[in-house]
């Protein structure tokens, strides 16, 4: 199973003094370094943490560049000029902390079809963040998308209880007799990945947060390394 890391947490920290510190291509070298596959950011309506120039230089030093954004025609028209490997569409809510749920496809279609259309046209894989229900991997197959992201939120602070986890396997079992690949993520930490990391029919995981904040006591590097080894 491929580890893609999310490095906003880095960009947070950083834009809480707009000062260039912490430096994000040096933490991405690290994350690089470490053993991770692929790195992820979220682009945000608000700026908040990761930047368009980020984006940028992002894309000369990355291999596997997962651009996570909302499904809107500004973002749209930006991943055309930067053209990521991959495309994560995300709900996005201005005053939430971070992506609470998944996206509703089967409400958004239209739209929805139109930005996998765009950006699929144009060689960059899409993948959609969806719930773990089986009615939005369907609408995720109509409208044509590469891959679902599934959300393990719910999994991640349920983790004792097998409810979340079978939807996971469910869904992920679904979305691969449809032909969509599936990847995962979202508040998965060390001690809760390794069940998400048995689901053989996940390719890739997509973590951030728990490998950040491990970082300020092992160092970057070493967080991901740690991951890694749970992921494999
Ligand atoms: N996948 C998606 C689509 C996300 O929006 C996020 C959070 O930005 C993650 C994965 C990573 O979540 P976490 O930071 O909780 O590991």
């Amino acid at each position: 199973m491929l580890l893609g890391v999310n490095i906003d947490h880095v960009a947070t920290l950083r834009q809480q003094r707009k000062e260039g510190d912490p430096d994000l291509i040096a933490a991405t070298h690290e994350v690089l370094a470490g053993g991770a596959d692929g790195i992820t950011v979220h682009l945000r309506e608000d700026r908040r943490h990761i930047q368009d120039d980020d984006v940028i230089q992002l894309r000369h030093i990355v291999p596997r560049l997962n651009l996570e954004m909302a499904a809107t025609d500004e973002m749209v028209q930006f991943a055309l000029g930067i053209r990521p490997d991959f495309v994560c569409l995300v709900p996005e809510k201005r005053e939430e902390l971070t992506t609470e749920g998944g996206l509703d496809v089967i409400r958004n279609e239209g739209r929805i079809e139109s930005c996998v259309d765009r950006l699929q046209s144009a060689g960059i894989l899409v993948s959609l963040f969806i719930d773990p229900e089986i009615p939005q991997v369907q609408a995720a197959q109509r409208v044509g998308a590469a891959y679902v992201e599934l959300h393990t939120g719910v999994y991640a602070v349920e983790v004792e209880s097998r409810v979340p986890l079978r939807a996971l396997q469910a869904a992920a079992s679904y979305a691969k007799l449809l032909g969509v690949r599936v990847n995962a993520g979202h508040g998965l930490k060390y001690h809760n990945v390794s069940a998400i990391a048995r689901i053989s029919e996940i390719e890739e995981l997509n973590i951030g947060h728990s490998i950040v904040a491990r970082a300020l006591t092992v160092g970057l590097r070493q967080a991901v390394v740690e991951m890694k080894l749970l992921v494999l």
